[in-house]
């Protein structure tokens, strides 16, 4: 919105005056204060481009990002715009209790306004760990301001006592082991000094790695940006070159805008591209959300049908074997979108103003190392990664990464043990009293949305001690939490409705039959009509909070197929 009483369109620091009801007052007082910044005059006549910095001394995805800001804002300067850095908020995984998934909507939120608000004609967005991507796709899908993404690029692998390590995957292998008494005290203590050792995002293909893929397909970043890994130099001139590319999109007029980049055919490419590199299950919810800030719906059942026609092909871990440094090496996503091709929207725009077709017949001859990046025509899997489940247990869907889960539970009927809470598994589950064989399937109650923790990534739930101690590496385990990109096992999240709106889940009581099939893309619960129709009227929903962002966040949040975002902050009319 514009307070030029002329109708003119301001550009650079002219744009968005603070309202005082004397535009050229707002002006002079801005330049005053932009000039004790040390800006030369001319400097403040120049186009602005802001700097998007979320890091922060709590975010060690982002410890690089000082300098990521400085790379920016050579290529800002250097075409002739006006750098601006602000912070936003800065969401790191294991920082935030109780979730960082609580936070991910106030990071959009954040990054939106500020976005909008201030003089910027275009923004370079720096986004990394799991939730500042996401947040910031979000943002400048409603937003609408010009912008390109630079991710922070994932951390190295180090080598450690005959292997390589690396956030978080091995992470949970070794915790695992540590569990069942195969590792001791000194040595769990030994692989944490070594699990995370560089800046960067977590080396394996977890969310944040996925969701970089992700905004590489909609077109938000540079070509071939999303794996450079954070301490390599490409990595400080793909932000250079993004901080020129921002200056273009300040400057030009026929540019593209991040509503133009989220379409019906650029998510169905986004959920191709999640298919076949056996993605986080965290990107469904994310993607969901960017897509509905576009009004667009995310449907389960065409993911099914796409998951059933896209092969799996990068050998990374958590499914493989690899890390996110060799998928750069092997050719990355320009690789990976090659072998997708005949799968692929390809019109569809990129910021750069080349459409993906254009990008892929400019790289058909580039490298490629098959054995990280299959061919299609000789996939890890003939089938997608990730399948969603439908039935009487989850009648608005729940998703299973079936890449990362063992195929023999796959067709099962077995008994359920029913956590009542995170709290409540927390005391029970290593209990040598706990009621549980290696045949049941383990159930987590209101750990959704609406549970009270933000939908925090538990549905990895522990196998029980005497199960690990007996060598179980595997159970079916249902909950309406999320599970880490980097995690693996026959893990059934995202069951909508959720236990805290009351939908059937809430309703599972240890004893009862459960149902799995995917085959048949199915779960459902057991239970009689009749003795259901008791447990539901007696079901007591959770207490109101009380306050603050809780209020709002219990009051606006949306389930997971709809992204967990916000109500009130889709587009009108959704
Ligand atoms: Fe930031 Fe894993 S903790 S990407």
């Amino acid at each position: 919105m514009t307070d030029d009483p002329k109708g003119h369109d301001p550009k650079g620091l002219a744009r968005n005056t603070s309202n005082y009801g004397d535009r050229d007052f707002a002006l002079y007082l801005r330049r005053t204060f932009m000039l004790s910044m040390g800006w030369s005059r001319e400097a403040l006549t120049r186009p602005t481009v802001g700097i998007c910095d979320t890091g922060s001394g709590l975010n060690n995805c982002h410890r690089h990002f000082p300098d990521l800001v400085r790379s920016a804002e050579r290529g800002i300067l250097a075409s002739g715009g006006l750098p601006l850095q602000f912070p936003t908020v800065s969401v790191c995984e294991p920082s935030l209790s109780p979730c960082s998934m609580y936070y991910r909507n106030l990071a959009a939120i954040d990054t939106e306004e500020m976005m909008r608000a201030q003089p910027l004609d275009a923004v370079v967005l720096l986004g990394g760990c799991d939730k500042t991507v996401p947040a910031q796709l979000m943002a400048a899908v409603s937003a609408n301001v010009p912008c390109v993404l630079v991710v922070g690029g994932p951390m190295m692998a180090m080598r450690f006592e005959g292997e390589r390590l690396s956030a978080c995957t091995d992470c949970r292998r070794f915790w695992a082991r540590f569990r069942a008494g195969d590792v001791d005290a000194a040595r769990i203590e030994r692989v944490e000094g070594n699990l995370a050792t560089t800046a960067g995002s977590c080396g394996v293909m977890g969310t944040a790695s996925t969701m970089a893929c992700i905004a590489e397909v909609l077109g938000f970043t540079l070509p071939g940006t999303a794996a450079i890994p954070a301490v390599h130099a490409d990595r400080m001139r793909a932000a250079e070159a993004s901080g020129a590319l921002a200056v273009r999109l300040a400057t030009e007029k026929s540019i593209v805008r991040p509503r133009e980049l989220v379409t019906p055919e650029s998510v169905e490419n986004a959920l191709r591209v999640l298919l076949a590199l056996g993605g986080s299950t965290n990107a469904i919810v994310h993607l969901a959300a960017i897509a509905g800030r576009a009004g667009i719906t995310l449907d389960l059942h065409r993911l099914n049908v796409l998951s059933d026609e896209t092969p799996v092909l990068v050998d990374l871990k958590p499914t493989g074997q690899g890390y996110m440094e060799d998928f750069h090496a092997a050719g990355a996503m320009g690789a990976v979108l090659r072998q997708l091709r005949p799968l692929l929207h390809l019109d569809v725009p990129t910021v750069t103003g080349e459409t993906l077709r254009e990008r892929l017949d400019r790289e058909e001859d580039a490298f490629v190392d098959h054995s990280v990046i299959r061919p299609a025509s000789d996939p890890i899997s003939p089938v997608g990664g990730l399948v969603a489940l439908f039935g009487s247990l989850a009648p608005n869907g729940a998703i299973l990464k079936r890449s990362a889960a063992d195929a023999t539970l796959f067709e099962k009927e077995a008994r359920a043990v029913v956590f009542s809470s995170l709290p409540d598994m927390a005391e029970r589950i290593d209990s040598g009293d706990l009621d549980v064989t290696a045949d049941d399937m383990l159930v987590l109650q209101n750990a959704g949305p609406k549970g009270g923790y933000g939908m925090p990534e538990a549905g990895y739930l522990p196998i029980p001690k005497k199960l690990a101690r007996a060598g179980l590496k595997d159970m079916v385990r249902i909950s309406d939490a999320r599970m880490s990109g980097t995690a693996f096992g026959t893990i059934v999240l995202h069951v909508a409705p959720e236990s805290a709106e009351g939908g059937p889940l809430a309703l599972v009581r240890t004893g009862d039959r459960i149902r799995l099939s995917v085959k048949e893309r199915r779960i459902d619960l057991l239970v009689a009509e009749d003795e259901l129709a008791r447990r539901r009227a007696a079901w007591v929903p959770p207490a109101p909070a009380l306050r603050g962002w809780d209020k709002l966040w219990q009051r606006e949040v949306l389930q997971a197929p709809e992204g967990v975002d916000f109500a009130f902050l889709r587009p009108e009319g959704q």
